[in-house]
């Protein structure tokens, strides 16, 4: 997939091309009103993927949501969580854009808009992959160390 160069309204993907305005995605702070069969696509390459009503459920019980919808295809595209203790810390665990919308800046727009959310919060962590860390840094954020759990690593 690639933007023609000034005209980010049109993409060429798979040798079609069809309109893309900006206008038409929308950027969603609630749930509220959506239909879980909104959520399509999600958790590309996950070994177990959340089913549509975890996805939704995780979005509601969140402190934080922000959702890319396309108003034209009535579908969330992208989507970025936060949990907070609404004082000192916050947790980013999830930000995904579906594989059809990447690198338009949906994922940019996402993050930007979440840490306006954030913005009183001193402190926002999220755990990346080492080759992502470069993506987080043009949002001011450092490379730290962290340890984790994952229930699922060597579990068939
Ligand atoms: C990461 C992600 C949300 C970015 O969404 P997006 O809408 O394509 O983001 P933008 O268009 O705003 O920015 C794209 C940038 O992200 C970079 N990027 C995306 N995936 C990357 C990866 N795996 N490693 C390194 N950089 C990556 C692109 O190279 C591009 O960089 P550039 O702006 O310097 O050209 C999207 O690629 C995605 O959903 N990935 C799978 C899920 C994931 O890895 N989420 C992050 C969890 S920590």
């Amino acid at each position: 997939m690639r933007k023609i160069k000034n005209m980010t309204s049109y993409i060429i993907n798979d040798n079609q091309i069809y309109e893309r305005y900006d206008n038409m995605i929308e950027y969603r702070t609630t749930v509220e009103g959506l239909n879980k069969n909104e959520l399509e696509g999600f958790f590309v390459n996950w070994q177990k993927p959340l089913t549509k009503k975890q996805h939704y459920l995780i979005l509601k019980n969140s402190s934080f949501t922000v959702l890319a919808y396309d108003i034209e295809k009535s579908k969330v595209i992208g989507f970025i969580n936060a949990l907070s203790d609404g004082i000192n810390f916050a947790f980013i665990p999830m930000l995904e854009v579906l594989p059809k919308y990447k690198n338009q800046g949906i994922g940019s727009n996402l993050m930007k808009r979440m840490l306006e959310l954030l913005k009183e919060i001193p402190c926002i962590d999220l755990t990346c992959d080492k080759n992502m860390q470069t993506f987080y840094e043009k949002f001011s954020m450092l490379k730290s160390h962290g340890m984790v759990i994952r229930k699922y690593i060597n579990k068939n």
